[in-house]
């Protein structure tokens, strides 16, 4: 008889953000008449941008005639994406990625949950606490971790480094030396941003160490400040020990089109193999690649019309975060991130619990935000809101809020 992976018996409960939704349906169906105020999933909530939109009509037509039609694309991505990409993003920054190192994707969720696969089950893994669920999760189902803790709320196995408000919520070198270091910054849940200095202090490490780091900036177009790096490759030696993981959910609006891409650069190796070499083979055997049209869409984003617009997308969430920001504050709550994240984390008062808190909100605010201790044992007492709602929906969030 088949066996099942017993590793996925190892997760608690179902992901977080099915139990929000379960949660706010049923308040939902209890109370119809209410309208619920939606700042909890980092889901965006503007229309793509004219360029995009533009580049989409336009790489549909190509598919109607013969000559321009596009079936597979390349494993890693069409050149024309992937030179964009270098060029705009890594080029423009000073940093030596050239277009062969860049993986094309169907973006940073798949492939953060998917590069743990190319590295040994025995690697000891690091973590932020809170962390992005999918990458604790992914290595649970790989079996590179012992059981859930119930007692500490974590796994064994797995090297949490707890981010709280005594540190900036950033995490400290572990005493315990990991393998494989999970770095998200600016960081979801928490909105925290890390200085070029503190990052190479990282990279330095992982060179000493041998260790690999994963760095996810799904985040980094809402970068406001000067001394916070874009990429990891900012830093010095980050090409011998990083891999960057990038999205176009959050910079331009893709969370339903789907498109992101990791770099794995050429220097990167250990055990004498090319990590490189080990994710193209991976990527050519499970992904057939993202759609010719979206791939097209991609490249609007770094034209000189998509640019502008995206800035302004940016700019218009960015208002919602400064708002959410200040009017926390002025309602008296302690708060933190918000300035190079679309996330604003807060503590939740009267040390009630994040689960307390987010019944709190919903019953009497009738707004949705996210408990912190879902994305970690240390995001307990904080709540996470978003800044991809609608304008109109923040200021009313936060009128209801400071009206408590
Ligand atoms: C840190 C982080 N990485 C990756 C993702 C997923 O990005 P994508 O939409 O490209 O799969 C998210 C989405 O919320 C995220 O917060």
């Amino acid at each position: 008889m088949v066996t099942v992976n017993r590793n996925y018996l190892k997760l608690p409960g179902s992901y977080l953000f099915s139990t929000i939704a379960k949660k706010v349906s049923a308040y939902q169906a209890a109370n119809p008449d209410v309208e619920i105020v939606r700042l909890g999933i980092g889901d965006v909530t503007q229309p793509l941008a004219p360029a995009i939109i533009e580049a989409l009509h336009k790489s549909v037509d190509e598919m109607a005639n013969a000559e321009t039609f596009h079936g597979y694309a390349p494993d890693l991505g069409y050149e024309f994406l992937r030179s964009a990409i270098a060029k705009n993003d890594y080029e423009a920054r000073g940093c030596q990625i050239s277009a062969d190192e860049i993986f094309v994707s169907d973006g940073a969720k798949s492939d953060s949950g998917n590069i743990q696969e190319i590295f040994g089950i025995d690697n000891k893994v690091a973590v932020c606490d809170p962390v992005y669920p999918v990458y604790v999760d992914t290595n649970v189902m790989a079996g590179r971790t012992g059981d859930y803790n119930k007692k500490n709320e974590n796994f064994d196995g797995v090297i949490y480094m707890p981010c709280l408000e005594d540190n900036g919520f950033l995490p400290e070198l572990p005493v315990k030396t990991p393998d494989i270091i999970y770095l998200c910054f600016p960081n979801n849940p928490s909105g925290a941003a890390i200085t070029k200095d503190k990052l190479q202090e990282w990279v330095d490490y992982a060179n000493k160490n041998g260790a690999v780091i994963i760095y996810d900036a799904a985040y980094e177009a809402y970068i406001t400040e000067e001394n916070v790096p874009h990429s990891i490759y900012e830093c010095e030696g980050a090409r011998t020990c990083a891999i960057e993981l990038r999205s176009f959910s959050k910079n331009a609006g893709f969370t339903g089109v789907r498109l992101g891409f990791t770099v794995v650069p050429k220097d990167l190796v250990r055990e004498d193999v090319a990590i490189h070499d080990l994710w193209a083979r991976r990527h050519g055997t499970k992904f057939n690649g993202a759609p010719y049209i979206v791939q097209r869409a991609g490249e609007a984003v770094y034209s000189p019309e998509g640019k502008a617009q995206l800035k302004e997308q940016v700019a218009y969430y960015m208002r919602n975060a400064h708002t959410i920001y200040h009017g926390l504050k002025e309602a008296g709550y302690s708060v933190s991130g918000g300035v190079n994240a679309p996330y604003i984390w807060l503590k939740t008062p009267n040390n009630m619990s994040s689960w307390d808190f987010f019944d709190y909100l919903l019953e009497t605010a009738h707004v949705v935000g996210t408990p912190g201790s879902g994305f970690g044992a240390h995001g307990e007492g904080f709540f996470r809101l978003t800044a991809f709602g609608t304008y109109e929906n923040t200021l009313e969030a936060i009128r209801r809020i400071k009206a408590l």
